[in-house]
C-alpha cells in the first residue's frame, strides 16, 4: 500500500508526466529557493544534495530554473574492506546518481559531469551569457543520503544588469520568480544572508507579496558566521523579528574560502554542526539549526503540504482525465490512429496510475507526521 513516505516520488512521477506532455495546468506541490544573488542558495543545495554538483561563478548563474527531485534509495551492501577516499562519494561509485529529464535512460555518476550539462543545457535554451529562460532545466538525484524532495532553484533577484544583461533583467527575474511562487501550491524558501539587515531581505519582500500571511514560506539565515562579532540572529531564529508559521532556520555554509580549499559537503555538514553546538547563543536551539535539519524540515513540511492539496489534485486531475478522454474519442471517431491519439491514450493510462496511487496515499494512511 502507498504511504505517505511515497507521496513525494508520486507527485515527482506526476511532474515527470506534466512536464514531458506540456500539461502544466496542475500546480503540483513544490519548494522553490528564492534569494538575492549569492545569498546562499546554491550552497544549500548543495548541501541537501551532500555532492558538488551545481554551477559555479560570478554573475547570473542560475538561468533557468532547476527541478530537482531527490530520491533516497538503499545504500549498496556494505563493503567493510573498501578504501577510504577523499572522495565524496562514499558508498563507492554508482551508489548515487542523477538523471535528465531531457537526457532519458542515461545516468550521471560523475557530479561534475552533471554540473557541465546543467551548463550546457544553460547554454543551449538561454544564451552563453545573458538572458534568462522560463523552461525548466529537470534533474533527478538517486541517493542514500537524501531525503524526498522536490526544490526548484531559481534565478537570484538581482538589482544591477552585469556585462550584456539587459536592462530589465531585475523585471525578468522577479517576473521568473513570480511564475512559481505565486501558486499556492509552492511553498517558498526564502534565503536571506545574516549580514545584511533582515528588513532589506529581497527573499522576504517578495515572499510577501504572494504570501502575505506568511503561511507558506519558510525563512533559511544564511552566513551566521559573518555577522558583526557580538551580534547574532537568535531572536531572528526564534520567530520574534518576523512573522512566519513555518518559522526561521539558520545555516552556516562553506565560505568561499571552503570552496578553494576543497572543503567536503561533508566536512562542511559536520564543521555546521559544532558551529552551532558550540555558539553561546545558538547552543541552546542547535537541534533545530543547521541544513540536517532544514532537510527534515523541508521534507516533512512538503510532505504535509502535498497531503494537504490532494483533494485539489485529484479534483485537477479527475477534470485532465475527462478532457483527455474527450480528446481520445475524438479522434476514435475519425477513425484513425494518429500519433496524437496515442499519446493522448498513453497520458490518460499514466495520469490513471498516479490517481489511483494518490487515492491510495489518502485513504491509507493516518496522516500523522509529527
Ligand atoms: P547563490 O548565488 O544564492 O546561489 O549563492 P552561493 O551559494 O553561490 O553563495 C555565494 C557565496 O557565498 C559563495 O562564495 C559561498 O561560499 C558563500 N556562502 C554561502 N553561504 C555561506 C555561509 O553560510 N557562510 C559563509 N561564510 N559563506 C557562505
Ligand atoms: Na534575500
Ligand atoms: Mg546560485
Amino acid at each position: 500500500m502507498a504511504s505517505l513516505e511515497d507521496l513525494i516520488p508520486t507527485v515527482n512521477k506526476l511532474q515527470d508526466v506534466m512536464y514531458s506532455s506540456g500539461i502544466d495546468s496542475l500546480d503540483l506541490p513544490v519548494l522553490a529557493v528564492v534569494g538575492s544573488q549569492s545569498s546562499g542558495k546554491s550552497s544549500i543545495l548543495e548541501t541537501l544534495v551532500g555532492r558538488d554538483f551545481l554551477p559555479r561563478g560570478t554573475g547570473i548563474v542560475t538561468r533557468r530554473p532547476l527541478v530537482l527531485q531527490l530520491n533516497t534509495i538503499a545504500p549498496p551492501r556494505s563493503t567493510n574492506d573498501e578504501e577510504d577516499s577523499d572522495n565524496d562519494d562514499v558508498d563507492g561509485p554508482h551508489s548515487e546518481w542523477g538523471e535528465f529529464l531531457h537526457k532519458p535512460g542515461e545516468k550521471f555518476y560523475d557530479f561534475d559531469e552533471i554540473r557541465r550539462e546543467i551548463e550546457n543545457e544553460t547554454f543551449r535554451i538561454a544564451g552563453k551569457n545573458k538572458g534568462i529562460s522560463k523552461i525548466p532545466i529537470n534533474l533527478k538525484i538517486f541517493s542514500p543520503h537524501v531525503l524526498n524532495l522536490t526544490l526548484v532553484d531559481l534565478p537570484g533577484i538581482t538589482k544591477v544588469p552585469i556585462g550584456e544583461q539587459p536592462h530589465d533583467i531585475e523585471r525578468q527575474i522577479k517576473n521568473l520568480i513570480l511564475d512559481y511562487v505565486a501558486t499556492p501550491n509552492c511553498l517558498i524558501l526564502a534565503v536571506s544572508p545574516a549580514n545584511v539587515d533582515l528588513v532589506n531581505s529581497e527573499s522576504l519582500k517578495l515572499a510577501k507579496e504572494v504570501d502575505p500571511q506568511g503561511k507558506r514560506t519558510i525563512g533559511v539565515i544564511t552566513k551566521l558566521d559573518l555577522m558583526d562579532s557580538g551580534t547574532n540572529a537568535l531572536d531572528i531564529l526564534q520567530g520574534k523579528v518576523y512573522p512566519l508559521e513555518l518559522g526561521f532556520v539558520g545555516v552556516v555554509n562553506r565560505s568561499q574560502q571552503d570552496i578553494q580549499l576543497n572543503v567536503s559537503v561533508n566536512d562542511a555538514l559536520d564543521n555546521e554542526e559544532h558551529y552551532f553546538v558550540r555558539h553561546p547563543a545558538y547552543r541552546a536551539i542547535a537541534n533545530k539549526c543547521g541544513t540536517r535539519y532544514l532537510a527534515k524540515l523541508l521534507n516533512k513540511t512538503l510532505m504535509a503540504h502535498i497531503r494537504d492539496k490532494l483533494p485539489d489534485i485529484k479534483t485537477k486531475l479527475n477534470n485532465l482525465i475527462t478532457r483527455t478522454e474527450k480528446e481520445l474519442q475524438k479522434y476514435g471517431d475519425i477513425g484513425t490512429i494518429t500519433s496524437q491519439a496515442s499519446k493522448a491514450g498513453l497520458i490518460l493510462q499514466l495520469i490513471n496510475i498516479f490517481a489511483k496511487n494518490f487515492t491510495a496515499s489518502i485513504d491509507g494512511n493516518s496522516l500523522n507526521i509529527n
